[in-house]
């Protein structure tokens, strides 16, 4: 990466000897697209605790963002994001369990990839992406051609397969209800898993840009 300064003397300097060329050496690095407003996703994920299928469901005009989480021949654990900041992690099956937390942020914005650095191009899964890295968080493949997010791999060691991309597909309504055993007054014992699953990745996307602002 040039310094502005001297990446501004340089354009200058070719404007002014070949202004068909600078025209073309304005041309900087790919952005990110930002993601859709609506999606559902199906994604493998590798974690700790092992592989899962995630369905992921993002819905900003809404302000919510929902993630199912099958464990490989394990459990189903469902994670519910608010923009208020409350999460609801929960089973629907004969164990009833829920985990509620309290963020202090919102849901990810779906420019949350601004500012990421450009790191090149390389083959994923066996996709061309663009790759970004976003300082201190992740690593972003989307494919070069598509646009549609690849693979992401978390610092920590959370990786995750984007299996299909479903633009402005809505999961609906009655579907993002937290169970009414989240409600009771006393939350019941949380189980490892449950533990695990309320680490939000996304959710520490959204602090640490509130931190650095
Ligand atoms: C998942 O990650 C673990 C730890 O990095 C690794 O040993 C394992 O091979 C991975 N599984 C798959 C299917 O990639
Ligand atoms: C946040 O919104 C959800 C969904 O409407 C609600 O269940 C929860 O109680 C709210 N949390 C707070 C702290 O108001």
């Amino acid at each position: 990466m040039f310094p502005p300064i001297k990446f501004i003397f340089l354009v200058t300097v070719y404007t002014l000897l070949f202004p068909s060329i600078a025209f073309e050496s304005e041309s900087t690095d790919p952005i990110p697209e930002p993601w859709p407003h609506q999606f559902h996703a199906i994604t493998i994920m590798n974690y700790t605790q092992g592989l899962r299928k995630v369905d992921l469901w993002y819905d900003w005009p809404n302000k919510r963002y929902m993630h199912i989480n099958q464990y490989q021949l394990g459990k189903t654990l469902y994670g519910v994001e608010w923009q208020n900041g409350t999460s609801f992690y929960f089973t629907l099956d004969s164990t009833q369990e829920c985990t509620v937390r309290h963020f202090p942020v919102g849901i990810l914005r779906p420019n949350w990839l601004e500012g990421s650095n450009y790191v090149g191009q390389k083959y994923k899964d066996g996709f061309l992406c663009n790759v970004w890295d976003k300082v201190g968080f992740l690593r972003y493949y989307e494919d070069a051609v598509t646009k549609i997010p690849v693979y992401w791999h978390f610092y920590d060691g959370l990786v995750e397969h984007i299996m299909a991309f479903e633009v402005e597909k809505v999961l609906e309504d009655s579907k993002w209800q937290a169970p009414a055993y989240c409600f009771k007054e006393v939350e019941k014992e949380s189980i490892s898993l449950l533990e695990n699953l309320a680490t939000s990745h996304f959710r520490d996307v959204v602090n640490g840009e509130v931190a650095e602002n």
